[in-house]
């Protein structure tokens, strides 16, 4: 018996394999699943919070891309130089960004600090972030504090004399969710321009950055969003403050007119000046392709099965890996937490090398001791939720029994 009266917190969660199946058959996004490359009798994939499936369309679109490069060369850029913002558009409509405030540029980590730095220079006062944030986040925080000086503190503290507070809306080991809208207004109390990082959010929850008066935001492409390993990152700067900031790095890709190759630097009205070099056009078809499946359904569909297949991934926890000595490391409550589950064990590392090595189940695992699971809502049916936790239970009682042998295995580069 799992979730005792069969419903956790306010979504009904099945109770046997059969009532899963059921689930799926009656799922509303169930087709979504087949618009990415899946193979039959592959793992149960719950690591789309790392690396997003590669869509059926992605090898078609980066194809045409090369096509155009092949018979139009340098003339594609008619075309091509408008896409950061075309593409940036499209993935602003699921984050709530009306058209005009999201561009795809550079990573994820140099958007962080084009934006923190150029919020810094908008205002005097220090920083306040995450110690619990990816490290990219606090590394990058930290070098902004080393280099202008001001003062860096860590939440919980208060915001008196902040000028950039800059946290993720979801955090990526634990999934915590942060109330965007409480957390702005709040720093905008203190003085304090606020700078999203959406990575785990952007696809998977729902996000309404206009609605929630966020200032500025970034987000990578490969996770959620399905653009593939290294796929170009996007920014968002609210409209009100794209004229008053400008970014640290004057490239010619943010100057007003790049072809005009004046000899002063002139930024770019609009989110262009957030540009700095030539945008990476195969990168940028293979986001394109990767949004899609989400656009075609819409993030409240999305959202409704992320938390039904969360629910069931936390009762299922519940009640066979907590009895095995395991701890959910993620908020107990629904309404608190994102689209992937942390859970807590000292063999998780072992256990999930396992299961990869034995081809049944693909998390991940973030130090000291967790392992990641993301059943993402546009491929992963109810069913594999429900035969991933009994295979993660069999390997874990295995650990337990001795069987795995006693030595830990090996550190990979990757984990
Ligand atoms: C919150 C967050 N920010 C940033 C990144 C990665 O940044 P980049 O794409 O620059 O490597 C990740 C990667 O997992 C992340 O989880």
């Amino acid at each position: 018996m799992v979730g005792g009266t069969g419903t956790f917190g306010v979504v009904t969660v099945p109770q046997s394999r059969e009532e899963a199946e059921d689930r799926d058959a009656g799922d509303p996004v169930a087709a979504l699943r087949y618009e990415f490359e899946l193979a039959d009798g592959e793992p149960i994939y719950l690591d789309g919070n790392s690396l997003g499936r590669q869509p059926r369309a992605a090898a078609g679109r980066v194809a045409a891309a090369l096509g155009e490069w092949r018979t139009r060369l340098v003339g594609g850029w008619d075309d091509w130089i408008d896409l950061p913002s075309t593409v940036g558009d499209r993935i602003g409509r699921l984050v709530g960004a009306a058209p005009g405030q999201v561009v795809v540029s550079d990573s994820t980590t140099v958007n962080l600090f084009k934006l923190g730095l150029a919020a810094l220079d908008a205002g005097g006062g220090g920083i306040v972030g995450d110690g619990e944030d990816f490290p990219t986040v606090r590394y990058v925080l930290q070098g902004l504090a080393e280099r202008t000086g001001r003062p860096l503190r860590w939440l919980p503290t208060d915001l008196d004399g902040a000028a950039l507070l800059c946290l993720s809306a979801v955090n990526f080991r634990s999934a915590t969710l942060a109330d965007m809208a409480a957390v702005t207004a709040g720093a905008h109390r203190a003085g304090a321009l606020v700078l999203w990082d959406l990575s785990h959010a952007a696809g998977c929850v729902p996000v309404d950055l206009d609605g929630s008066g966020a200032d500025l935001a970034v987000g990578c492409t490969y996770k959620y969003l399905n653009g593939g390993p290294g796929a170009p990152a996007w920014l968002y700067v609210r409209r009100e403050l794209q004229g008053l900031l400008r970014q640290p790095i004057w490239g010619w890709w943010g100057q007003r007119d790049p072809f005009a190759m004046a000899d002063a630097y002139d930024p770019a009205p609009g989110t262009a000046r957030f540009l700095a070099g030539t945008p990476n056009i195969l990168g940028i078809a293979a986001v394109d392709a990767g949004i899609d499946p989400l656009l075609s359904v819409g993030m409240p569909a999305l959202w409704d099965k992320t938390r039904a297949l969360v629910a069931l991934l936390a009762a299922r926890v519940d009640a066979l890996l907590v009895p095995l000595g395991a701890r959910l490391a993620s908020p107990a409550d629904p309404e608190g937490r994102g689209g992937h589950l942390a859970v807590a064990h000292p063999d998780s590392w072992r256990t999930v090398r396992t299961l990869i090595d034995r081809g049944q189940v693909v998390g991940d695992f973030r130090p000291p001791d967790v392992m990641r699971l993301a059943p993402v809502a546009a491929y992963t049916r109810f069913v594999d939720v429900w035969d991933a936790v009994d295979r993660i239970a069999s390997v874990l009682a295995s650990a337990a029994s001795g069987a795995l042998g006693d030595r830990p295995a090996p550190r990979r580069r990757v984990t």
